[in-house]
C-alpha cells in the first residue's frame, strides 16, 4: 500500500517539542558501535530485547529498554506498539538513477535473449536511449516520476536515498534532472542526496570529443550547480564504452578542488579504475563486478567505501561483485540498488541485499551495516544509520519476533510501520 506524501515542512510543524518513547520492541537493532570496515560476525550486533527509543525533536536522545526508559522519563509521552516487532534504523540507497523518463523494457528482452548490454548500447539502445526519453520530459514530469519511485522505496522502508543526473548530458539537460531532484526531495518524506553524472556517457554530439565534453561540464555546469546548490557529490561511469581513466583523472581532480565529493562507477566490466578512486580519494567506488586481487588489496588499504550493487548483476544475469572477499580483505562494504531504466529495473534494496548475502555468504550483520550505518558513510550522512542517542530518528519496524526472519524471507517480508524523523510515515 502507498501512503500519503507529507512536505518536508509539514514534517518539521508537527515535530514534537517534548520527548517520547517509543515501543516496547521485541528486538532493536541499533547498529551502533560496528567499526567502518571489515568483517562483522552477528555476535557484534547488538540486539536489546523489549527496547525502546526515546525521541525528541527529530533526534534520538536515549535507547534502552522500555521499562527503564519510562521509570527514567515519567514526563515522556508514550508511542506504545503491539508486539511482536523488530526495529532497525531506515534504510539508506546509496547508488541510484532513479530518476529517469520512458522504459528500457526492448533492451531488457533482448539482454535475456543473449545480446550483450554493451552491444545493446553501441546499437543505439542502452544509456543514450533513455536520455532521449529524458531529454524530451520536463522537470515536473522527471519530479513526478520520482516521486512515485520514492513513495514505494520509503514504503520499502528506505529513508534515505542518492539520486544521480545522467541522463540529460547537455548543460542545460543535466541542470533540468538535478532541478528535478531537488523538486522531488523537497515534496517527499525521503532524504534524497544528489548527484552530479553529467559524464555518465559522451553525449553523441561530443562522440570522438569525450575530452571537450568534460571541460563543458567542468566550466558551464559545475559551477551552476554550485551556485544553485544542487548537488555536493560527482560521478563518472570509467569504462570502455564511456570515459577512460585518462580523460577521468584530470576531471575528477578538478571536480574534487572545487569541493565536490567523489563517488564514481569503477570496474564494472573491466578492473582497474577503483585505484584510481582510491588514489583520487573517492569517498565511493561502485560496482567492482570485475574486480580482481589487485583493486580488493587497495580499497581494502584506502578510506574509499567500497559499493556493491546486486540489483545490476540481477538485471544483467551476470556475477556479483566479490563482497566477501573486500570485507575479508578489510574493506567498507556497502550495498545499494543501482536502480536504473537499464542494468537494474528492480529496485527492491532489502531483496537484492538479501540475495547478495545468500550468494557471497555475509553474516546479517554484513548486509544489515552494508545499507544502514556503512551506507550513510557512502553518502557522509554521519547523523543517520544507527539508533543511538544523536542520530535521527529515522526507523522502521518488522512483524516478526526474531530478526534473523528478515534476511531469512528474502526481501518479502517489509516493514510494517516505518517513522522519519520520529515521525510515524507508514
Ligand atoms: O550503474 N554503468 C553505468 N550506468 C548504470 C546503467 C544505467 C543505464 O543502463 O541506464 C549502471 O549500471
Ligand atoms: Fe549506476
Amino acid at each position: 500500500m502507498l501512503f500519503p506524501t507529507f512536505s518536508k515542512s509539514f514534517s518539521q510543524e508537527t515535530s514534537m517539542t517534548h520527548s517520547k518513547i517509543i515501543g516496547p520492541f521485541t528486538e532493536l537493532l541499533t547498529m551502533r558501535n560496528l567499526p567502518l570496515k571489515g568483517a562483522l560476525g552477528d555476535t557484534q550486533l547488538e540486539v536489546i530485547k523489549q527496547g525502546a527509543l526515546l525521541i525528541k525533536n527529530e533526534i534520538i536522545t536515549e535507547v534502552g529498554p522500555f521499562d527503564a526508559l519510562k521509570s527514567e522519563f515519567p514526563q515522556a509521552d508514550i508511542e506504545e506498539l503491539t508486539a511482536p516487532n523488530v526495529a532497525m534504523p531506515g534504510f539508506i540507497d546509496v547508488h541510484t538513477h532513479m530518476c529517469w523518463a520512458g522504459s528500457r523494457a526492448r533492451d531488457y528482452t533482448l539482454r535475456t535473449s543473449g545480446t550483450p548490454y554493451l552491444e545493446i548500447a553501441k546499437a543505439g539502445g542502452g544509456i543514450l536511449d533513455t536520455v532521449r526519453q529524458t531529454r524530451v520530459a520536463s522537470q515536473e514530469t522527471l519530479t513526478e516520476l520520482l516521486v512515485q519511485k520514492c513513495m514505494r522505496h520509503l514504503n520499502e522502508g528506505v529513508t534515505t536515498c542518492e539520486v544521480k543526473s545522467g541522463y540529460g548530458l547537455t548543460v542545460a539537460d543535466e541542470l533540468k534532472m538535478l532541478r528535478a531532484i531537488n523538486g522531488a526531495n523537497k515534496q517527499h518524506n525521503i532524504d534524497i542526496v544528489p548527484t552530479c553524472l553529467a559524464a555518465h556517457m559522451p553525449p553523441q554530439e561530443f562522440q570522438g570529443h569525450s575530452a571537450e565534453y568534460l571541460e563543458l561540464i567542468l566550466h558551464e555546469l559545475l559551477p551552476q550547480i554550485q551556485k544553485e546548490n544542487l548537488a555536493s557529490r560527482v560521478d563518472i561511469f570509467i569504462e570502455e564504452s564511456a570515459f577512460t581513466e585518462r580523460e577521468a583523472e584530470p576531471y575528477l581532480r578538478t571536480a574534487k578542488a572545487m569541493g565536490f565529493s567523489l563517488a564514481i562507477h569503477v570496474d564494472q566490466f573491466t578492473a582497474g579504475s577503483s585505484l584510481l578512486a582510491c588514489k583520487l580519494g573517492a569517498v565511493s567506488a561502485d560496482h567492482l563486478e570485475a574486480s580482481t586481487g589487485r583493486e580488493i588489496e587497495a580499497l581494502a588499504k584506502s578510506e574509499t567505501i567500497a559499493v556493491v550493487l546486486p540489483g545490476c548483476s540481477l538485471g544483467l544475469g551476470l556475477n556479483y561483485a566479490p563482497a566477501r572477499k573486500l570485507l575479508d580483505g578489510g574493506a567498507a562494504l556497502a550495498i545499494a540498488t543501482d536502480w536504473n531504466p537499464g542494468s537494474a529495473p528492480m529496485g527492491d534494496l532489502l531483496m537484492q541485499a538479501a540475495v547478495l548475502g545468500a550468494a557471497e555468504k555475509l553474516s546479517a550483520t554484513e548486509t544489515f551495516a552494508g545499507i544502514t550505518t556503512r551506507a550513510a558513510a557512502a553518502l557522509e550522512r554521519n547523523d543517520r544509520g544507527e539508533l543511538s542517542a544523536g542520530k535521527r530518528a529515522d526507523f522502521q519496524v518488522f512483524p516478526c519476533d526474531d530478526y534473523r526472519e528478515i534476511l531469512y524471507n528474502q526481501g518479502k517480508l517489509k516493514a510494517s510501520k516505518i517513522w522519519k524523523c520520529g515521525i510515524l510515515v507508514e
